[in-house]
């Protein structure tokens, strides 16, 4: 099975009691599961990681590099602002997802901007889990063996 890293940055790790509104009642337990199992299913070995420290999040990235793992990424609040980490993932030579629980374009105008976009292969947000779901498809698409290759 390929590996992949699912990251996740600051408050994610209160899923479920964290504004229920907007991010669902699904714990990070439960979105933890959610991807393993999403994973097993396109041949993909999932470890999912949640910090609240940019710095630890920065050093998963650099390990990420190191060993060419394709990232699903919800940077959380580090999206809008951490210029330190969007310098890390410019480094990456495998593919990179961006993923958000909730649709930052439709909220407050500082979500508005992604800091991490422009160096992600691309972003999904506004599907609840279903988000990490459809990134971890895209990961199986871009890394997936070429047809016919041996
Ligand atoms: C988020 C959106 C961000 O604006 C916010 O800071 C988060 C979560 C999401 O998944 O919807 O912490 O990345």
């Amino acid at each position: 099975m390929r590996p992949v890293l699912v990251l996740n940055g600051p408050n994610l790790g209160r899923l479920g009691s964290r504004e229920p509104d907007v991010y669902g009642t699904l714990d990070f337990a439960g979105l933890t599961e959610q991807c393993r199992a999403t994973g097993r299913a396109l041949g993909l070995h999932v470890e999912v990681r949640q910090t609240d420290d940019e710095a630890e999040l920065i050093g998963w990235v650099h390990e990420a590099i190191d060993q060419r793992l394709p990232v699903v990424l919800n940077p959380a609040a580090f999206t809008h602002y951490s210029y330190a980490l969007r310098d890390a993932l410019a480094m990456r030579t495998a593919p990179l997802i961006e993923v958000h629980i909730s649709n930052p374009a439709a909220r407050e105008s500082f979500r508005h901007t992604s800091v991490v976009a422009g160096v992600a292969d691309g972003t999904i947000a506004g599907f609840g889990p279903l988000s990490y779901k459809l990134a971890l498809r895209a990961i199986a698409e871009l890394t997936a063996p070429a047809e016919g290759g041996t």
